[in-house]
């Protein structure tokens, strides 16, 4: 395959960046679409230039670090997929392929295609975690009875990768999705109630705080996102912060 890949380039934090345009050829359709950027990169560096940066680290969909701006959508045209999943199959011979980096207010561009995701950390660390007593009666996990469908939906909720995704689809840039399965994944379990008051309120203070906008109920993060991580999520979070407020 041939193909002319538009990239955003951008040297740093400060710098304005722009889109650069780049022929590419002999890609393989069996590469995965990070493989041809690293098809891109050799000949980059072979000539002397500046390399592509982008973020990657596990390539099997797992880490949620390979945030791509792919066409207009984020982790490309396949759905349930990350960037590092998707194959160059999935285009043309001779197609022209946009590439950015996720955009957001709450993700500054660090340089090219990577952007500064510590946000979401800063997010998890206001209440993303449970509180187990270790002084030895600690009670076995598997012990504690736990209903089967709130076991099933605290499950989907925690695969839920931190990539980004939810956030670049949204024109509210809103992260609610990815609030929303973090609060969920414990709200739903009995370890998850002692801190759910403080977790939900603090999560949702620090998701204001770092500049996430509100959601509008449009639906693209769900679309979107690579785990399939349901809008229901949302709707958990907004009762588990109404009863968390009507309780302070
Ligand atoms: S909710 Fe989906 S799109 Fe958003 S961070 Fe989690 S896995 Fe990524
Ligand atoms: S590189 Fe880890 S999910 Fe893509």
């Amino acid at each position: 395959m041939n193909l002319t890949l538009k990239i955003w380039r951008q040297k740093n934090a400060n710098d304005k960046g722009k889109m650069t345009d780049y022929k590419i050829s002999d890609v393989s359709p069996d590469m995965s679409f990070l493989e041809m950027l690293d098809v891109l990169n050799n000949e980059l560096i072979n000539n002397g230039e500046e390399p592509v940066a982008f973020d990657h680290d596990c390539r099997e969909g797992i880490c949620g670090s390979c945030s791509l701006y792919i066409n207009g959508r984020p982790h490309g045209p396949d759905r349930y997929i990350t960037t590092c999943q998707l194959h160059m199959r999935s285009f043309e011979d001779g197609d022209t392929i946009t590439i950015e980096p996720f955009r957001a207010t709450a993700f500054p561009v660090i340089k090219d295609l990577i952007v500064d995701r510590s946000s979401f950390d800063r997010v998890q660390h206001a209440g993303g975690f449970i509180s187990v007593n270790t002084s030895g009666n600690t009670i076995d996990a598997n012990a504690i009875p736990v209903n089967k469908h709130n076991a099933d939906d605290a499950f989907s909720a925690a695969t839920c990768i931190g990539c980004g995704a939810c956030v670049a689809a949204c024109k509210n840039a809103s992260a609610m999705l990815f609030v929303g399965a973090k609060v969920s994944q414990f709200a739903l379990l009995p370890q998850g109630q002692i801190e759910a008051t403080d977790r939900v309120l603090n999560m949702v203070k620090q998701m204001d705080e770092e500049g996430f906008g509100n959601c509008t109920n449009t639906g693209a993060c769900e679309v979107e996102c690579p785990k399939g991580i349901s809008l229901e999520n949302i709707a958990r979070m907004n009762r588990e912060y109404l009863v968390a407020t009507a309780k302070r």
